[in-house]
């Protein structure tokens, strides 16, 4: 399954299969013919995997980074580049990575920057990677002060999602993506009840399709790709305070999960949706056997702190929020209605 993202000269294919790793060689040579190069960004357990046989044909590098979020600083960031270049790689090479959304973020990131832009080529071995973070250009790495603070647009030449690298993914990296997923499936409308018809490789595929298809749009977040911010507020907030306490309490995927089921109950409060579509939410974030709470341990007045620190915030909160028409990005919430939704929503725990 081939899925195009559409920018003019910069459009690329996300190519979906089993074995789809093995087109690297073929896509290098169509789309970065002068590349005599690659430099593979991965990490240490990821190169051990049976799958990492990456043939691109070139003289191949692996540059190994550690694992997860802590992979997103901009002290990894200046060792890789520091590596890109002690390695010569020049501007007509390519940086292909390799992992989870983590270190795409690192790579792409790295590939924007190096040599003021090289080539880029994203194969995502996480299904939050598959299904959102490798495909569309952002990538970034955190600040104490929140996460994806620094950062640039930068689109690959190629996205290859290989369901094989799914078949060796821990339980709860499948979960945190599956958050990613209900995001995908609320936007479009979906019940719980089509998704026992569905297989995850479908799901992945409607992902990407909706994300190519926004993306191909509106490239610079100017308007409709803020959707895909679906959940995100909330979700920021959650992972900002988890990295300041321990960078693995709370994944991505698992954040957003939450997220979704606090700003349906937000979009509730404002009276733009009644219960049926909370009910929507919560039946569809339970088929996909994600947990949709607040932890304990997160009081509401750090999170509304660290809501109103998210790039996305424009200095009020901002969410993106279901409603009569379908969802939009609403600026201005008030700050005291945000935190009482928050506390009901632990009351209903
Ligand atoms: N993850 C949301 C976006 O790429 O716009």
């Amino acid at each position: 399954m081939i899925i195009s993202v559409d920018l003019g000269q910069r459009s690329y294919d996300v190519a979906l299969d089993h074995g789809a790793r093995h087109r690297l060689s073929n896509l290098i040579g169509d789309r970065s013919p002068r590349a005599q190069a690659v430099a593979i960004v991965t990490s240490d357990s990821l190169a051990r995997m049976p799958w990492f046989d990456l043939e691109s044909g070139l003289a191949q590098h692996v540059l190994i980074v550690p694992e997860g979020e802590s992979a997103k600083t901009l002290n990894t960031l200046e060792s890789l580049v520091e590596q890109l270049a002690a390695l010569e790689l020049s501007r007509s090479d390519v940086v292909v990575g390799v992992g989870g959304g983590a270190i795409t973020d690192l790579a792409g990131f790295a590939a924007a920057v190096y040599l003021r832009g090289v080539d880029l080529v994203q194969i995502p071995t996480s299904l939050v990677g598959q299904v959102d973070a490798a495909l569309g250009g952002k990538t970034a790495v955190n600040l104490q002060a929140g996460k994806n603070l620094v950062g640039a647009f930068h689109q690959p030449i190629g996205v290859l999602c290989d369901y094989d690298t799914l078949e060796t993914l821990p339980e709860r990296e499948r979960l945190g993506g599956l958050g990613e997923v209900a995001k995908c499936w609320l936007l479009e409308g979906g019940y719980a009840a089509e998704l026992a018809q569905t297989s995850l490789h479908d799901l992945i595929v409607m992902s990407v399709r909706l994300k190519a298809s926004i993306v191909s749009l509106d490239e610079r977040e100017g308007g409709r790709r803020a959707l895909l911010n679906y959940g995100h507020t909330l979700a920021h907030a959650l992972e900002k305070v988890s990295l300041a306490r321990d960078v693995d309490e709370m994944r991505h995927g698992e954040a957003v999960a939450i997220g979704l089921a606090f700003a349906i109950r937000l979009a509730r409060s404002l009276e733009r949706v009644g219960d049926s579509e909370v009910e929507r939410h919560d039946e569809v974030l339970e088929a996909l056997g994600l947990r949709a709470k607040v932890p304990r341990h997160y009081p509401t007045s750090t999170l509304l702190e660290a809501m109103g620190h998210d790039k996305k915030a424009h200095h009020d909160l901002t969410f993106v929020l279901a409603g009569a028409e379908g969802f939009d990005v609403v600026r201005g919430i008030d700050r005291d209605l945000v935190g009482r939704t928050l506390d009901e929503f632990r009351g209903e725990q």
